[in-house]
Parts: structure tokens; C-alpha cells; sequence
């Protein structure tokens, strides 16, 4: 029987102009693990998670982000899954927890279901002390913590983050890696997430896939990778070696 994908693509082609960003991706991400999309700078993977969303749309090819097409039914994706874009914006003249507030409004969360998660949320990502702060006042890593509260709040069993511990220090960068393996393990969220900094992606990640110049040149464990590109024999490897080696390659 073939397992369930969460997240489906086929042939999925982004264009701009004659540049390809993003070209003939086939992936499947799988229920329940913690997915990291790999790949230097303008590979295309904030594009591919733009047409996982519904915000941008593919040249060609399709996708299928919890059984909507998201070039069709943008709404019915946005509704279901959360998502944590490179640069977060909030509402600098409002507190942490007026902006919690704001989206669970516009979440349609009843007040009193929404009042209990953004305690919870605040909580978990270590911001409760901070909560009628206003947002203006906060730093680069307290805006980050308070954007995984925000893509919380409406509970999605599907998570997209690009590049979630930008700009965090190693302390920061910790907690965070801590909190997204946390969301997979105990609540059972599925999380795609884009970065550059593999020693943090190893750690964390069940699967990979590396993309290069719009095309994937890899899928799947680590682990397979490493037998694949570094020889059988090979026990200790980091994850940079082999991206290094398909790098080079491509
Ligand atoms: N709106 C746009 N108009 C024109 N070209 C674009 C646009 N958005 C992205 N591109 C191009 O598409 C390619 C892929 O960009 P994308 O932002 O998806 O890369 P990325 O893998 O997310 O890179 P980074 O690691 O720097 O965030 C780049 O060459 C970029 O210049
Ligand atoms: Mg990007």
C-alpha cells in the first residue's frame, strides 16, 4: 500500500522570467516527521514553500498540501496549516498578546479556547514574562519565539518554517530546535522546514531533501544519504559532508 503523504508535488515548475527557481519537483512529505529542505542561497526553496501556500503560483506541475491543490483552494491550505515566513511581521505598536489575539480573531478561534492557547503558546515558547511588551520593543529572537506562538495558535497538524532560527543565538537556537522537535514528538505536527545550517538539521530532522539551482538532487534519511554518497563503510559522518559532495556535483 502506498504510505500517506501529507504534502505531494508532481513536476511542480516555478518561473521567473526565463530564470527556473524551482524545477519539476517530486516530493513527498510524510505524516507525523520532521523534514529538512536543504540548499544554498536562491536554490528555490522559499518558492517551493510559497506554492505549498497558495501565495505564489507554479509555472507548471502541481502540489498537494493536506488533500488541497494549493493553487486552487489557497484559502482551505492557509486555514488548515501554519507557516513561518523568513521575515515575520507583527503589529510593532501592539503587545505580544494583543497580536496572539488579532490572529485567532481572524482565525475565528472562540475567545475563550483562543485566551487558554495563547497562555499555553506563550508558555512553551518562553515569552510569558514578555507578554505585554509591545512587539517594537522586542529582539530578533523574541520576535522568532513569538512567530512559532503565532503559527500555533490555530493548532495545524502541518507546519512550514523557513529558516526558523535565523538570527538566533546558540541559546536561542537550542530552545528552538528543542521546541520544533517537541511540536513533531509530543502533539504529532508535521514540520517541513527550510535552513542552511545542517549541524542543526542533523540533529533535528528525519529526512532531507537538497535542492540546487531548482532541482532536487537528494531525498531521504541521512543516514541513506550518507551510505549512498560516502561509501558503506563510513560511521561517522556530518550531514555537511554530503551536501558538500552533492554540491559539487551538481
Ligand atoms: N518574486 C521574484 N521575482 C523574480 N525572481 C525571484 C522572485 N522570488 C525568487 N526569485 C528567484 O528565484 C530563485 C529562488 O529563490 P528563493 O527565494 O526560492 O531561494 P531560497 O532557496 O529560499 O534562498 P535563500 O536561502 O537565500 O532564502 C532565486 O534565483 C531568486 O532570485
Ligand atoms: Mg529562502
Amino acid at each position: 500500500m502506498k504510505e500517506e503523504m501529507i504534502v505531494e508535488t508532481e513536476d511542480l515548475t516555478k518561473k521567473y522570467g526565463a530564470q527556473t527557481a524551482v524545477n519539476q519537483l517530486n516530493l513527498g512529505i510524510k505524516e507525523g516527521e520532521i523534514f529538512g529542505f536543504l540548499g544554498p542561497n536562491g536554490a528555490g526553496k522559499t518558492t517551493t514553500i510559497l506554492m505549498f501556500l497558495g501565495l505564489t503560483e507554479p509555472t507548471s506541475g502541481k502540489a498537494k498540501v493536506i488533500g488541497f491543490d494549493p493553487a486552487r483552494d489557497p484559502f482551505k491550505v492557509k486555514e488548515r496549516v501554519g507557516y513561518l515566513p523568513e521575515n515575520v511581521g507583527f503589529y510593532d505598536d501592539m503587545d505580544a498578546r494583543q497580536n496572539l489575539r488579532f490572529i485567532s480573531q481572524l482565525n475565528r478561534i472562540p475567545h475563550e479556547v483562543s485566551e487558554k492557547r495563547i497562555d499555553y503558546w506563550l508558555e512553551m515558547v518562553g515569552l510569558a514574562e514578555e507578554s505585554t511588551k509591545k512587539v517594537g520593543t522586542f529582539s530578533k529572537g523574541m520576535r522568532q519565539r513569538l512567530g512559532i506562538a503565532e503559527v500555533l495558535i490555530k493548532e495545524p497538524k502541518l507546519i512550514f518554517l523557513d529558516e526558523p532560527t535565523i538570527g538566533l543565538d546558540p541559546d536561542g537556537t537550542n530552545r528552538m530546535l528543542d521546541l520544533i522537535h517537541s511540536l513533531s514528538r509530543e502533539k504529532k505536527i508535521t514540520i517541513f522546514l527550510s535552513s542552511h545550517l545542517l549541524d542543526q538539521v542533523q540533529r533535528i530532522c528525519d529526512r532531507v531533501g537538497i535542492m540546487i539551482h531548482g532541482n532536487l538532487v537528494a531525498m531521504g534519511p541521512i543516514e541513506e544519504l550518507a551510505k549512498k554518497k560516502l561509501g558503506l563503510n563510513q560511521q561517522d559522518y556530518t550531514l555537511e559532508e554530503i551536501y558538500m559532495k552533492y554540491f559539487k556535483e551538481a
